[in-house]
């Protein structure tokens, strides 16, 4: 293509953005969206979802699981517990959060907010162990993410708790340190969807507790939040 042919193409360009951007004032929208993608999972139910992931193949992980760990729980929960992924006893019983630090959540779901485990419903960011327990990979976080925000929305839970900053993050779309993140509720979703959209409390992950037990006492902080909320 010729230098003129060039200069036309661009300007062509630029007039069909302006037009574009025209339109999009004139509908009273102040900032660009990116379109949204419609979910590859937009249309199955919860038993449907869990049955599309115990064949998936999606990334790397489906080689070197025993299970696939969808999720367990009340599918009408008002609270979810969302971790990172799935570790060895995981893996083998493809129930999320069965080993020690399952344990421990367990604990502070039935002892400390006296709750029945079976009444919350609890998933992981992904739904394969990472070989070895390395962290989840950004690729398996991507490819995974749709099982995730499908059952969030058909939970559609009041509160997630997200474990660990790799839930954190995830949910509430952000590269900040579990840390600094933690005890303050946030909306999730992206902005302009934030009506009826759950509140993400993020707190330490309880295998992080398991190693620094003096936590456990922020962590029953951020609870007791979720609970005063839950009560509204
Ligand atoms: N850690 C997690 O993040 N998830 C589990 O299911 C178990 C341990």
């Amino acid at each position: 293509m010729n230098r003129a042919n060039l200069k036309k193409e661009y300007l062509q360009l630029v007039a069909t953005v302006r037009e574009y951007v025209q339109e999009q004032l004139e509908l009273g929208f102040t900032e660009l969206q990116e379109p949204q993608q419609e979910s590859p999972y937009a249309t199955l139910d919860l038993l449907q979802l869990d049955a599309d992931a115990q064949g998936c193949t999606r990334c790397g992980l489906h080689a070197t699981r025993n299970t696939v760990v969808f999720g367990v729980g009340n599918p009408n929960a008002d609270i979810m517990f969302i971790g990172e992924a799935p570790g060895a006893d995981e893996d083998r019983q493809g129930e999320p959060f069965v080993g020690r630090a399952g344990k421990l959540l367990t604990d502070i779901i039935e002892k400390g907010m006296q709750m029945p485990r079976a009444d919350v419903y609890i998933a992981n960011v992904l739904k394969c162990r990472p070989p070895g327990n390395r962290n989840p990979q950004p690729d398996e976080v991507e490819m995974c993410r749709p099982y995730l925000e499908r059952q969030i929305a058909l939970i559609q839970p009041k509160v997630i708790v997200a474990l660990g900053s790799f839930a954190a993050q995830l949910l509430l779309n952000t590269k900040t340190g579990i840390t600094a993140l933690r005890g303050e509720f946030q909306p999730y979703g992206v902005a302009g969807q934030r009506e009826n959209a759950p509140m993400i409390m993020p707190t330490y992950h309880p295998a992080y507790l398991l190693r620094n037990p003096k936590a456990k006492r922020e962590v029953w902080e951020d609870i007791q939040k979720v609970m005063a909320f839950l009560a509204e």
